[in-house]
C-alpha cells in the first residue's frame, strides 16, 4: 500500500502524547511545513559532532580545526545538493527569512514579486529598510499559471527589473510554479530569478545550474535539520558588491578605529561565530535526502497528499484552498477552511482529543488568504518523509467526528485562544504552562 510506512525514520516518529481525557496517543505530526522533525541520522550526526564542537575559523586547537572543516565541508555538500554553479556562493544564515532579507540588501535594482508569497518573500521587497527605497513591484497572479507567466513577462517587459523572486512551493496550497519557464522569461529580459525554497527543498530536488535559478533560499528547520541554520545560494557578483549583511568579526580583512576593510565571498555576510552544529546537521539531512529515489520520494508524498485532498473533499463544508487549478505536482501541504467552524477551536480539539498537530491561522501569507476570500484563520495539514497513511487516516476520522458531533470536550476562549477546560495533561518541567501568554503570536494570526 503506498505510503504505509515512513520513507525515512525521524525523531519523534513514535512519540506518545497525553490526551485531554487522561489517555495517550501516538503523536500525529501533520505540521511538517512549519518545522519538520529531525531525521534520525541527523540527530545521530549531531551527537557525533558535539564532542568535537569548538570555534570555527578562529582556533588552532584540534576540535576547532575539525569544526572548521565540518563547516566548510557542509558548504560544499549544500552547494552540490542544490546544483550550485562553480562560482556561486553558499552563505549560511538563520533561516529563509534571513536569507531573503540578505538578498534584498544586495539587489541592485527593482524586484518583481507575486502577490501569493509567504511573508518571508514579500516583506523584504515591499517593506525594505527605508521605505522610500521601496523596490518591490507586485504582480497579481492570474487565475491560471499560464496567465500568471504572461503577467510576469509583461511586467518585466514594461520596465527593467534586476530580480524576479517567486515561491518554489506555496506554504498554503503546496502548489509549485514552473521554475524553468520562469527562469527563461526572466533571463530573456535581463532579470535574475530567486526562489524561496522553504517549502520546496524538503520535498523536491532542484538544480540551480540546470533549472536556471540564480538565487535559492531555504531553511534547515523545514528540511529535517532543526538546529538553526538557513542558506542563501547564488551568484557571487551582487553578494560581493553589496554591503556586508552583518557587521562584525569574520567579515573583515582589516579594522582601524576609523574604518574597516570587508571580505568578499561567503564570509562577507557571515560575521560572528558560525552555527557549525546547525550547518553540519543541514548538510547531513541533505546527504540523506540525496539517497532517496526521486520517484519513490515524490510518490510517497503524492499518495499522502491525494489521500488528504480526497478525504477532505468528501467532508461536508470543507474547502481545500487552491490558487492555480492548473498547477501540477504540488507538494504535501494542504490548507482548508470549514464553513461555520472556528479553525482555531478545531485545531485545539484535534490536539487535545486526538494527539494531532496541525497549523491554524493565516500561515504568514495574509495577502494570499485575502485573495482567496479567507477572512478567518484556516487549518493546514502537511506531510513529509516521516509521514504515513495512518497519520492522514487519524486526521480524517477526527475531522469527520468533529463535524458530525462537535468537540467532545469543553473549550473556552482565553485571551483570544481556545483552551481546553480542566486541562491536566502532564508537561515536562522544562516547558511549563505559559498562562495567559501561551506563546502564541506572530504568524499564528
Ligand atoms: N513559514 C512557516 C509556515 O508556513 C512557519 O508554517
Amino acid at each position: 500500500m503506498p505510503a504505509a510506512a515512513p520513507l525515512l525514520p525521524v525523531i519523534g516518529g513514535e512519540l506518545r502524547v497525553p490526551l485531554i481525557d487522561g489517555s495517550d496517543a501516538r503523536y500525529v505530526n501533520l505540521d511538517y511545513a512549519a518545522s519538520s522533525p529531525a531525521l534520525a541520522v541527523v540527530a545521530q550526526h549531531v551527537t557525533e559532532v558535539l564532542p568535537l564542537y569548538a570555534s570555527v575559523h578562529r582556533g588552532a586547537g584540534y576540535a576547532s580545526q575539525i569544526s572548521t572543516a565540518a563547516y566548510e565541508h557542509a558548504r560544499r555538500t549544500v552547494g552540490d545538493f542544490v546544483g550550485a554553479r562553480q562560482d556561486d556562493l553558499v552563505i549560511f544564515t538563520r533561516n529563509t527569512t534571513d536569507s531573503l532579507n540578505l538578498l534584498a540588501s544586495v539587489v541592485p535594482g527593482d524586484t518583481v514579486v507575486l502577490d501569493i508569497e509567504h511573508h518571508a518573500n514579500l516583506l523584504p521587497w515591499i517593506a525594505p529598510h527605508g521605505h522610500e527605497n521601496r523596490t518591490g513591484r507586485i504582480v497579481m497572479a492570474g487565475a491560471m499559471i499560464e496567465e500568471t507567466l504572461s503577467r510576469v513577462d509583461a511586467e518585466l517587459a514594461a520596465a527593467p527589473a534586476a530580480l524576479l523572486t517567486v515561491t518554489g512551493a506555496s506554504n498554503v496550497t503546496g502548489e509549485t510554479l514552473p521554475l524553468r519557464r520562469l527562469a527563461s522569461i526572466a533571463h530573456r529580459r535581463g532579470t535574475r530569478l530567486a526562489v524561496d525554497g522553504a517549502q520546496l527543498i524538503p520535498h523536491r530536488r532542484l538544480s540551480l545550474a540546470l533549472d536556471g535559478v540564480d538565487y535559492l533560499a531555504f531553511s534547515g528547520h523545514k528540511t529535517y535539520a532543526p538546529f538553526g541554520a538557513g542558506v542563501l545560494v547564488g551568484r557571487r557578483d551582487w553578494l560581493d558588491a553589496g554591503e556586508p549583511y552583518l557587521r562584525g568579526g569574520g567579515a573583515v580583512t582589516r579594522v582601524t578605529l576609523d574604518e574597516a576593510g570587508w571580505r568578499t565571498g561567503s564570509a562577507r555576510h557571515e560575521a560572528g561565530s558560525p552555527n557549525v552544529i546547525g550547518v553540519a546537521a543541514l548538510a547531513r539531512a541533505l546527504q540523506e535526502l540525496a539517497t532517496l529515489d526521486v520517484a519513490a520520494w515524490m510518490g510517497h508524498e503524492a499518495a499522502l497528499r491525494e489521500q488528504l485532498v480526497s478525504g477532505l473533499s468528501d467532508l461536508p463544508s470543507v474547502r481545500v484552498l487552491r490558487v492555480f487549478p492548473d498547477s501540477t505536482e504540488p507538494v504535501g501541504v494542504v490548507s482548508f477552511s470549514v464553513d461555520g467552524v472556528d479553525s482555531r477551536l478545531l485545531a485545539t480539539a484535534l490536539s487535545a482529543e486526538w494527539g494531532i498537530g496541525v497549523r491554524d491561522g493565516k500561515f504568514c501569507s495574509h495577502p494570499l488568504l485575502e485573495r482567496l476570500g479567507i477572512t478567518e484563520p484556516a487549518v493546514r495539514a502537511s506531510v513529509g518523509v516521516g509521514s504515513r497513511r495512518a497519520d492522514v487516516d487519524v486526521l480524517l476520522e477526527a475531522l469527520g467526528r468533529f463535524l458530525a458531533e462537535g468537540p467532545a470536550w469543553q473549550y473556552e476562549l482565553v485571551g483570544g485562544h481556545w483552551v481546553a477546560a480542566e486541562d491536566h495533561r502532564p508537561r515536562p518541567g522544562w516547558a511549563p504552562e505559559l498562562g495567559d501568554d501561551r506563546g502564541y503570536y506572530g504568524c499564528a494570526v
